[in-house]
């Protein structure tokens, strides 16, 4: 003999349990607020490019600033946006504005669970530690 209001039961945990990821994820509010992110403290309002434009692909600019350093030891950067020329260099440029990493490049990172492995060889100069 079985008893079918314990199966009944039964299912009903089960199904509640198996789904659960679903339902977690569509209660919790989508994803966590994004992270506040400090500004230059040296004065500077614009970025080597346009904001909208860092955001999406300041890795592939890193990328060529890197090759046009190394494979052409050409070190001046021309802005697209202002024409502004500025020194290629992760640590003395990007870093001279950007001064508090940790509430810039690693907030951001964080959020998005991207873990750079540049500063192994690059120094964090000591104003951006
Ligand atoms: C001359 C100062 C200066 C330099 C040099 C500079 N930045 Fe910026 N950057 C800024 C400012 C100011 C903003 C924010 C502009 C705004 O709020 O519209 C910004 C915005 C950004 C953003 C977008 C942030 C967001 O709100 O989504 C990224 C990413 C970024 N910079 C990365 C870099 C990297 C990487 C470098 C080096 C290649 C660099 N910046 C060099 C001043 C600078
Ligand atoms: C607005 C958010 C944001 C800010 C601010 C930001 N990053 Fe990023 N960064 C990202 C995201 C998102 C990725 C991953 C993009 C991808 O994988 O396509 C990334 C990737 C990178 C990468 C490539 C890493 C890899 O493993 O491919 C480098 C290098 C990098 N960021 C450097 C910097 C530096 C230096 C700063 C500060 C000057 C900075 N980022 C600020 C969001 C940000
Ligand atoms: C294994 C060590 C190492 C790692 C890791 C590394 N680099 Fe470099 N990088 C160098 C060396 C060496 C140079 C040449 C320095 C010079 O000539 O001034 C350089 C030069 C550069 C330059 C131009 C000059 C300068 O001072 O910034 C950029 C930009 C750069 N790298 C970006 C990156 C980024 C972005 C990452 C992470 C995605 C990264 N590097 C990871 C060793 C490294």
């Amino acid at each position: 003999m079985y008893d079918a209001s314990k199966i009944v039961v039964g299912l009903a945990v089960f199904v509640v349990l198996a789904t659960s990821p679903l339902w977690y994820n569509a209660l919790s509010s989508a994803s966590p607020a994004a992270p506040e992110l400090s500004q230059p403290t040296n004065g500077s309002t614009e970025c080597v490019e346009e904001t909208a434009f860092m955001r999406a692909n300041h890795m592939d600019l890193l990328d060529q600033w890197r090759d046009t350093v190394v494979r052409d030891d050409v070190r001046t950067y021309t802005s697209e946006m202002s024409g502004k020329t500025y020194t290629m260099s992760l640590s003395d440029t990007c870093l001279d504005c950007h001064s508090k990493k940790d509430q810039f490049c690693d907030a951001c990172h964080t959020y998005s669970a991207v873990d750079p492995y540049c500063w192994t060889c690059h120094v964090v100069p000591e104003e951006a530690q």
